[in-house]
């Protein structure tokens, strides 16, 4: 397979526009890839991380989903039956946004187009924080998630689902060769982006693992951090209290 040296992920101001440019280019098409690349199992993880978001415990609250994309997360908290607060759901990649617009309805959802490395919000501002897929993008993981802290309320829970490499020898080689071969393939006949899903693996791959993320959680000051692996340790879900 051909690949550009653009796919590369860049580092510091390269890699803001690099992202932005990515997400805003394959909008259109970014639903229906999540979906049918990852066999529909993304709408399980997203259960399953704003589980642990203890949203119940503040159920009128205001809620953030940072690198919300076309909202999947933010709504998959809004729909809850027993949930009356709201999601503000903040990207910064404009196109994404628009294409995910129509899916909100009357769901309590609001879109914020906003950098997570300097979130345009108040401290001490939300009753918990999620974001799903965004983290591994950000040319500055600390300085992100200091900034998820900063707008947390005390004591409030930050939750992050990201892909990861699974620690199974046998489950990572057959992973792998999707990820790096197949999936890099689909995506570029279905997105008509030439490099955008071979960054995708690329950027996984350079993604510190499970262990090492929660540390970093630490380090920024998150208490009671958690993680656990989901499908085998394709993508995990950390959480952490402000
Ligand atoms: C893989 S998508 C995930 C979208 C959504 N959270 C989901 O679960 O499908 C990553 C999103 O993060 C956004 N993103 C990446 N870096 C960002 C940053 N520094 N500030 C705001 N949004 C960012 C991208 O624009 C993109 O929409």
């Amino acid at each position: 397979m051909q690949e550009t040296p653009d796919a590369a992920p860049k580092v510091g101001v390269e890699r803001e526009k690099q992202v932005q440019q990515i997400f805003s280019e394959i909008a259109p098409r970014y639903d229906l890839l999540n979906h049918v690349l990852s066999l529909n199992i993304d709408r399980a993880w997203r259960r399953r991380a704003v589980k642990e978001l203890r949203w119940e415990s503040a159920p009128a609250g205001t809620f953030l989903d940072a690198c919300a994309g076309t909202y999947d997360l933010a709504l998959e908290l809004a729909s809850k039956k027993a949930f009356g607060g709201a999601v503000i759901a903040s990207d910064f990649a404009h196109p994404m946004l628009v294409t995910g617009a129509p899916k909100i309805g009357g769901a309590a959802v609001r879109p914020v187009c906003g950098d997570s490395l300097g979130l345009p919000f108040e401290a001490d501002t939300f009753d918990g924080a999620t974001v799903g897929f965004g983290v591994r993008n950000l040319s500055d993981l600390e300085r992100g998630l200091a900034e998820f802290r900063r707008v947390l309320k005390p004591g409030r829970r930050l939750v992050v689902l990201e892909f990861t490499t699974p620690p199974n020898t046998i489950v990572r080689a057959g992973y792998l060769f999707y990820f790096h071969n197949i999936l890099p393939l689909i995506g570029r006949i279905v997105s008509g982006h030439p490099w955008a899903y071979t960054y995708l693996p690329k950027s996984v791959g350079e993604f510190p693992g499970p262990s090492e993320f929660g540390t970093l959680f630490e380090s920024v000051g998150f208490t009671d951090v958690g993680w656990k692996l989901v499908s085998g340790g394709i993508a995990a879900i950390h959480w952490g209290a402000a």
